[in-house]
């Protein structure tokens, strides 16, 4: 096919025959079902196997997605570091509500997640900070996240500029707009691909701090 001729998309389909999440193998806390998960998408080497979709929601209620990556998983919740003053930030400061979608195509799997979003402590941010690469750090000093700017130049301008302020021999420091988030979960969502679109959905809902857990029709 050349790249210039239109996807089929009609025509286009996978039959999941891959696995299958059983009611009595399943534990009882859905973090440890995740943490199964992702440790099964690392083992089989998927590309990016800690992205995730976060969705926020907008002043006027309208939903805003995009990909961060996971930096941390446990009892607390999901964790993951972005600029506090970006569109994500804004709207999370506003309404805390927000929902992941991990999305593992290779293992025919999906994990939706919901939940309340919470800072980080600051340490936790510095700690992280810390250990990313050099040139990431500049970028996060030099992207005034989700604002619009004159133009591409002017971005690598400022990034140039900061690497005189912050030379490569020095620690650079961790920006005041700059953290970390973990959102604590409510529900997990499960999903395994199954023939015949009968696929297997087990929703976690935390009920008065007790993990209940549901079969949801596919
Ligand atoms: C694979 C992937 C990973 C990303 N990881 C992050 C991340 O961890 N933190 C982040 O702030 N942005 C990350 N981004 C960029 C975001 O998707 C987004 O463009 C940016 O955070 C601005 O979003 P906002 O304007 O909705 O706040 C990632 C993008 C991709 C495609």
């Amino acid at each position: 096919m050349n790249p210039q001729d239109k996807p089929n998309l009609r025509d286009m389909r996978v039959s999941y025959e891959l696995g299958e999440l059983n009611d009595d193998t399943a534990p009882a806390s859905p973090i440890e079902l995740f943490q199964g998960w992702l440790a099964d998408a690392v083992a089989h080497q998927l590309p990016e196997p800690n992205a995730m979709s976060l969705a926020t929601i907008g002043a006027d209620g309208s939903p805003n997605v995009r990909t961060v990556l996971l930096k941390g998983v446990d009892e607390r919740g999901f964790g993951f570091f972005t600029n506090y003053e970006s569109r994500k930030g804004r709207e999370l400061a506003a309404n805390p509500r927000a929902s992941l979608c991990f999305l593992w195509t290779n293992r025919q799997r999906q994990v939706v997640v919901r939940g309340i979003v919470t800072k980080l402590p600051r340490e936790e941010a510095e700690s992280y900070f810390g250990v990313r690469p050099y040139g990431h750090k500049i970028g996060a000093w030099a992207s005034k996240q989700s604002e619009v700017i004159p133009n591409r130049e002017w971005l690598e301008g400022r990034a140039v500029e900061l690497r005189r302020t912050f030379p490569e021999d020095q620690p650079v420091p961790c920006p005041d707009f700059w953290g970390g988030y973990a959102l604590q979960p409510q529900e997990l969502e499960f999903w395994q691909g199954r023939p015949s679109r009968l696929h297997d959905r087990l929703l976690y809902r935390l009920v008065n701090g007790v993990w209940q857990r549901e079969r949801l029709s596919p």
